[in-house]
Order: C-alpha cells, then sequence, then structure tokens
C-alpha cells in the first residue's frame, strides 16, 4: 500500500534516504576512505565506457559520464534506441553499461544484445535482480532501491547516480584524500536527502506558477542531467511544456522563449568557475523578467538574482546532485497534484516500456 501517503510517487521520494542506505550498505570502507564494490571485482578497467539508457535512466547515464570524467575514464552515453540501429565503432577494452531500472527496457536490451554481438563485454545497472538485462549481461551492479510502483521513475534515479558513483570509484585507484571526501559525503548522503524532504518548500513555491506558458530547468556540469531530469519529472506528470538545457545552451536559441511567463528552475551548487558561469546564465534569463527559482547549496551565490529559493545543504560534488533532484521531484509532484493529474498512472505511459 501507500503507507498513508496520497500517491506512489510522493510514497517513493520519501523513501530515498531507505534506497540510498540499502545502495551504499557494505560498499563504504570507512576506515580506507574506500568505495568497495564486490560485484565489480572480476572486472578490468576499461579504457572506454558507452552507456545506453533510455529516459530517465539515460540521464542517471549522463551523470555516470560525469563521474567517469573526473575519474580520469572517458565515457559516452547513447540513447538505447539509436544504439541498437546504429552502433558507434566499439574499441578493444569498450565496456557498454545498460542503465535500466526494470531490466526489461525492449530498446536498452536490444542495445545491450548489438554491443554484445559486436565483441564488447556488458554490465546491466539495475534494480531488478534476475532482470532479463542481469541476465544476459557478463556483469551486474543492482542499485538496491527496492521495488517502484509511480510510473514516474524517482527513488530508481537517486539510486542510480549513487551506483554509478560507487561503479566510477571502484575502477580507479582510490589513495588520498579525494576518495576519503567522497566516501564520507556518500555516507552522509541519506541523513542530508532526510533533510531535504523535511524541510523542502516546494508545495508553496509552485503554487506561484500554476498557470505559465513553459517551464525550463537548466544546470551545469553533473546538475545537467539533473535540469533534463527535472523537466523529464514535471513533463511527465503535470503534463505542461518543461524543458531542460545545459545552462550555457539556451543562449544560443532557446532564450527567444524565455519571458515574464516562463519560470526558470537553476540548478546551481559549489563554488567554481561552473557556478560562476550558471550564475552569469541566471542573469541572462532574470533580464528577460523570467521568475527565477534557484536550486542550490547557498554556496554559489545565485540567492541574491532568485524570486525562490529551494535549499540543499553543502555537501559534495558528485552527492549535491541527488540532493537538488529530490527538491526538484517534489517541485514536480506539487504542481501536478495541484493541477488535479494521474500522478502514478499518467496518460500514455507504461512503467516498463517494452517494444521498440
Ligand atoms: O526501466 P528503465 O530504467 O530502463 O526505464 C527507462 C525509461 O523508460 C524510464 O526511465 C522512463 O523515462 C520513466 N517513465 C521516467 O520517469
Amino acid at each position: 500500500g501507500k503507507s498513508g501517503y496520497a500517491h506512489f510517487m510522493l510514497k517513493e521520494i520519501h523513501e530515498q534516504p531507505t534506497a540510498l542506505r540499502q545502495g551504499l550498505s557494505g560498499r563504504l570502507d570507512e576506515l580506507a576512505g574506500q568505495v568497495t564494490v564486490d560485484e565489480l571485482d572480476g572486472l578490468e578497467t576499461p579504457t572506454t565506457v558507452q552507456f545506453v539508457a533510455c529516459g530517465t535512466s539515460y540521464h542517471a547515464a549522463m551523470f555516470g559520464v560525469e563521474t567517469l570524467r573526473t575519474a580520469g575514464i572517458p565515457a559516452q552515453t547513447f540513447l538505447a534506441s539509436e544504439y541498437a540501429t546504429g552502433p558507434p565503432p566499439i574499441g578493444n577494452e569498450t565496456l557498454v553499461v545498460g542503465v535500466t531500472q526494470s531490466g526489461e527496457t525492449a530498446d536498452t536490451l536490444s542495445a545491450l544484445r548489438e554491443a554484445s554481438a559486436r565483441g564488447a563485454e556488458t554490465l546491466a545497472l539495475t534494480n531488478v535482480v534476475d532482470s532479463t538485462a542481469a541476465r544476459e549481461c557478463d556483469h551486474v551492479l543492482y542499485i538496491r532501491s527496492g521495488p517502484e510502483i509511480g510510473v514516474a521513475a524517482t527513488k530508481t534515479f537517486s539510486s542510480q547516480l549513487v551506483a554509478l558513483t560507487l561503479f566510477s570509484a571502484a575502477l580507479v585507484d582510490q589513495r588520498g584524500e579525494e576518495s576519503r571526501e567522497r566516501v564520507a559525503a556518500l555516507r552522509a548522503l541519506p541523513s542530508d536527502l532526510q533533510y531535504v524532504l523535511d524541510e523542502s518548500r516546494t508545495a508553496d513555491v509552485v503554487d506561484a506558477y500554476l498557470d505559465s506558458a513553459a517551464y525550463f530547468f537548466i544546470g551545469r556540469g553533473p546538475n545537467y542531467p539533473v535540469a533534463l531530469e527535472g523537466a523529464l519529472k514535471f513533463k511527465e506528470i503535470t503534463y505542461e511544456h518543461a524543458e531542460g538545457f545545459a545552462a550555457g545552451e539556451l543562449k544560443h536559441g532557446t532564450l527567444a522563449l524565455v519571458t515574464g511567463e516562463t519560470p526558470v528552475f537553476a540548478v546551481v551548487t559549489g563554488d567554481d568557475e561552473r557556478a560562476r558561469k550558471t550564475i552569469g546564465n541566471v542573469k541572462e534569463v532574470e533580464a528577460r523578467d523570467a521568475p527565477v527559482i534557484a536550486v542550490t547549496d547557498g554556496v554559489a551565490g545565485v540567492e541574491q538574482y532568485a524570486d525562490h529559493v529551494l535549499e540543499i545543504p553543502n555537501t559534495h560534488p558528485q552527492t549535491a546532485p541527488v540532493l537538488a533532484n529530490a527538491q526538484l521531484q517534489l517541485v514536480a509532484y506539487h504542481m501536478a497534484n495541484r493541477l488535479g493529474r494521474s500522478i502514478d498512472k499518467p496518460r500514455n505511459l507504461a512503467k516498463s516500456v517494452t517494444v521498440e
């Protein structure tokens, strides 16, 4: 049942701290300051990684490219439906990773089979034990979210981000301060997320924007997939027009649509060049009268340009996106709820897409 929640989606959003604890259990060695993922023991470090995935899982895969980038492993992500019918060249030590919560998405299975047939080693990153992807791939890494009923993926996305962080860390040398900091941030993540869920002001914020023309979501680096995911979730359950963009890309065309009627959700975390440049992009939309809702850890200093602030604790570059995403999940949920939409079973969509 829904354990007192109005919808499975809301229940699953609130289950995320537990889901993440499950995903981290036995995988953090705090004494050594390292990540240990037993399931990856038999895996040689690949020279390149190709991700194949769809929808929300594709956004998780984009985050995976970013974490592998920081680990020094070149990676690319492909929409599974494109890969299946037009696979890219596969090198000798290319690992193809299928990111699929259900393990049953036809496009993703098809892409993985294509990769396998062309000699690539494959890994399934999935939630469902013994799913087709888990059975067919050479390796499997379970994200351990627990069952997800809502068609809109929520806790499985967060668990995928964490699993991809573990995956990237486990593939490379983990000595040093950087590794310790990551382990500490991952350890704190479930309670940080609990804090975000407890304190979120999203229900009040959405009320100010119930009948806008369109909704834009922007972010840079690891917050770019968060922006895309924020928009996808919003579209799926509110049926309103939303789009996500890399923050720097908006000015290359879509800025033409930005007016006082188009709220912009800006995900800005950390205190680095990316945050500063994203704030520059926020100023561009603010100058076109767009209402700005900043999802931020307060470090970046974006508050002064925002009409509303959705706060997250200041954590770590690889865990901040999980917290920011939770705010955007709640934005979509509360907006859909206020609009009276069918939240757990949005029109035209199925939980598992088994056709190509
Ligand atoms: O089971 P999968 O992770 O392979 O599913 C992929 C997509 O169909 C899925 O993420 C879809 O985009 C969801 N409806 C997102 O909420």
